[in-house]
């Protein structure tokens, strides 16, 4: 068996537009052995020899802590986590368009979702990336939550707590590069993609900037295939272009 093709991977929210198309992306490439997809309903996984559905809800802590420990038991090193888990609106929440919109439990809920969630993320699976084998994680992090990119404003929430998570996937760079120097950990934007999360906010995408979820599934599969660990701490566009944070 050639060890380069014994990676193991960690989709996280696989059920998502872009977490399903990146699940089977990474199904078809013969470098990944095996593949755990994590989702709040896993039963709606599709059943494929190399994949390994399990339950995940970023708001339970507990449901982090018992996937990483049904992980471990079974692959004690990961090659590649993405979390790619995001919240923007629901039926009853619409993202701010000003101070007067604000509301505590949307604001709380983005941060829960968007930052805490992919926080706890680290906290329970950074164990599995150390190791002397080069490794990728990955935070499904959004252009709108650059500071210094934000001249439109509103979505308070989701903004926000974009740039919350991309200060988490910064800090944990710090910490990880002494304990695992071969993890590089990064913030990825994924492009505008088709899925229920931008549906409502499509019109005014420019004509061919519309991905579907396979196409910037396969762009950022490309990107983080082309890191190295000198990469680690940064954030990264769909094209491989770096974004300020
Ligand atoms: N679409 C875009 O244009 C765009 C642009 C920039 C950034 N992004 C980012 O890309 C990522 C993927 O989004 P998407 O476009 O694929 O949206 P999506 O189809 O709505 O997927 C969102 C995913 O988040 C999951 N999720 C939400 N709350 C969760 C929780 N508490 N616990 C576990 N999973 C939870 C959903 O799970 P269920 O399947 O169970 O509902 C779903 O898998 C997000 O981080 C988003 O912010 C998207």
């Amino acid at each position: 068996v050639d060890p380069m093709n014994q990676k193991i991977g960690l989709i996280i929210g696989a059920t998502g537009g872009l977490g399903k198309a990146l699940t089977e992306n990474l199904l078809s490439k013969e470098a990944f052995s095996h593949v755990y997809g994590a989702a709040r309903r896993p039963e709606a996984l599709p059943s494929h020899a190399k994949l390994t559905p399990i339950q995940i809800d970023l708001e339970d802590e507990d449901s982090i802590a018992q996937a990483a420990q049904f992980i471990r038991e079974r692959h004690p090193r990961l090659h590649l986590l993405i979390t790619t888990v995001g919240f923007l609106h629901d039926t009853d929440m619409t993202p701010e368009k000003r101070l007067d919109d604000l509301d505590p439990e949307q604001l709380a809920r983005s941060f829960r979702v968007n930052a805490i969630g992919p926080a706890l993320i680290f906290k329970h699976f950074h164990h599995l990336l150390r190791h002397p084998e080069p490794s990728v994680m990955a935070s499904i992090s959004a252009r709108v939550g650059s500071i210094e990119d934000n001249l439109l404003g509103g979505w308070y929430g989701y903004r926000a707590s974009k740039a919350a998570l991309n200060q988490i996937v910064r800090t944990a760079a710090v910490e990880m590069r002494r304990k695992a120097p071969k993890c590089a950990i990064v913030a990825l934007h994924p492009g505008t993609v088709n899925t229920p999360l931008s549906e409502p906010f499509q019109r005014n995408v420019p004509e061919g900037k519309l991905f579907t979820p396979e196409r910037s599934a396969a762009y950022l599969l490309d990107v983080i295939e082309g890191l190295s660990e000198d990469d680690t701490g940064k954030f990264y566009a769909w094209d491989g272009q770096p974004i300020p944070w």
